[in-house]
């Protein structure tokens, strides 16, 4: 269930609320249900995958990136996972955590785990939205963001790119605010 709160220590649950308060920045949040297959849900379950699995969990996903394809023309997806036993999780998690935007959209189907997204909003404020497994995000190009893990440390992500490049980010130097 994601949860979002804004600097000043508010907080809301309610799905059809946080859609609202997203509704400006043009980011959009859907609920997507998986199918918990023998095959898939071991997969979920493990800390860390081999290119090989990522790519047999992708394949068991790829009906959601195809339906997304066909709407906005994604043309590549991979899957991030992000867990403490992960080498070099630490330098990883650095290039997301910092404000930053992109050329392409950002997606993300998160099918395992929970992270923190931030935003800033036209005023300057920030809001931070907690994601989890289940939860569809796409993030427009151009809007500056963040992303850090929550007190779980773990993470499964699909994401979308039209483009070739995959993820490539632009460092706005705006600060993280602090939340109350
Ligand atoms: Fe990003």
């Amino acid at each position: 269930m994601a949860i979002l709160k804004f600097e000043d220590g508010r907080q809301i649950t309610v799905l059809e609320q946080i859609r609202k308060e997203l509704e400006p920045l043009k980011i959009e949040l859907s609920h997507w249900p998986i199918e918990k297959t023998a095959k898939v849900t071991p997969l979920l379950r493990a800390d860390t995958l081999t290119d090989a699995q990522k790519e047999e969990l992708l394949s068991c996903l790829d009906g959601r990136f195809e339906e997304q394809r066909a709407k906005f023309g994604y043309q590549t997806r991979d899957l991030v996972v992000l867990h403490s036993s992960v080498p070099k999780i630490e330098d990883m998690l650095k290039i997301f955590d910092k404000c930053h935007r992109h050329s392409d959209d950002e997606v993300r189907y998160i099918v395992d785990g929970s992270g923190i997204f931030g935003f800033t909003k036209a005023d300057g404020t920030q809001i931070m939205l907690t994601v989890e497994s289940e939860e569809f995000i796409r993030v427009p190009a151009g809007a500056e963001h963040w992303f850090v893990l929550d007190q779980n440390r773990r993470i499964k992500a699909v994401r979308y790119f039209t483009s070739k490049e995959g993820w490539v980010a632009n460092y706005t130097g705006t600060a993280v605010h602090s939340f109350g």
